[in-house]
């Protein structure tokens, strides 16, 4: 049975993966604080003790605000602590599959970003984790960069967070003109299972089909719930944030695509089934 060692286990992606894999493989899930990706010795004692054929990095500083206050907590999460398990992997010559974003790109082009687009990160957030990119590229040669977006699953998320307003208020406000693709942590993590069994190393994007503005996003949130809550569209500038967000971060699932993986689904259907199965 494959040995696959998951950081962050206790995140959105990280219980996906575990409730995907956990009767077909050998998993060791991790999480702080008896695995702190930021300590090169954590990693490497880890990796050395477990013998993992596949790590999989679902740990990350996600908090995109907080990142602009902690901008080194950020970088030591997203950038060392990635660049740490790479170098833990190819002591041991183990697989990474490591976890990027969208937000990597500024979003400036209006049209969906491939993987040999340039990145040019807007926030705090979205720098650490491209020199976590960066220093995986340079560490070893048996990576898998996977970037995917506006992630959703078992933990805190938009689709949380609209149906508890929806429960204070008979209107939300929502920002109508960022662009993205929400993507379901279960579809990602069926497909990181494809994924991991291949020597396709590099970069991927990896999102549901489609795009929809956050918008948009909250209103088919109440259309699937039976909501009547009212969602009132407004700019960014009204929403005012400390970190930038890219106006337009769709992800072209090209590398998967021309590799023959089969597409994701429609965002629209993913989020059903995750209201049905797991929030109803
Ligand atoms: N969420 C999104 O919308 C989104 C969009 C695009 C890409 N991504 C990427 O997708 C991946 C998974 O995201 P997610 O939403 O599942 O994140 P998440 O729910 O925030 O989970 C991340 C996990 O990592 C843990 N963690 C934080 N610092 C750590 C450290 N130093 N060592 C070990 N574990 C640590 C967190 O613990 P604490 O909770 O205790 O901090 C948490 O359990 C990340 O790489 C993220 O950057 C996410």
């Amino acid at each position: 049975m494959r040995k696959i060692l998951v950081t962050g286990a206790d995140g959105q992606l990280g219980r996906a993966i575990k409730r995907c894999f956990s009767e077909k493989y050998s998993l060791l899930l991790c999480d702080l604080p008896e695995l702190d990706i930021t300590s090169i010795t954590a990693c490497r004692d880890a990796v050395r003790e477990f013998q993992p054929d596949i790590v999989i990095n679902a740990a990350a500083y996600t908090n995109v605000e907080r990142a602009e206050d902690e901008p080194d907590t950020a970088f030591a999460v997203n950038a060392v602590g990635a660049h740490n398990l790479a170098l833990a992997c190819r002591e041991s010559d183990a697989k990474l599959i490591h976890i990027s974003t969208d937000y990597v790109f500024d979003g400036s082009r209006g049209t969906p970003y491939g993987e040999y687009d340039t990145p040019n990160p807007l926030s705090v957030y979205g720098k650490s984790k491209l020199w976590g990119e960066n220093l995986i590229r340079d560490a070893g040669d048996r990576f898998f960069i996977v970037r995917t977006s506006w992630l959703y699953g078992d933990g805190h998320n938009f689709v949380r967070t609209m149906l508890r307003l929806a429960e204070q208020r008979s209107e939300v406000a929502v920002v109508a003109d960022q662009h993205g693709t929400p993507t379901y942590a279960g579809d990602l993590a069926a497909l990181l299972e494809q994924l991991m069994h291949t020597e396709y190393y590099g970069i991927y994007h990896a999102t549901n089909a489609g795009s929809c503005t956050w918008y948009d996003f909250a209103c088919q949130i109440f259309a699937c719930t039976g909501r009547t809550t009212g969602v009132r569209p407004i700019k960014s500038e009204e929403y005012p944030v400390k970190a930038r967000r890219p106006l337009y971060s769709v992800l072209d699932n090209k590398m998967l695509r021309l590799r023959g993986f089969t597409p994701m689904r429609p965002w629209e259907e993913a989020l059903a089934e995750y209201i049905k199965n797991d929030l109803i």
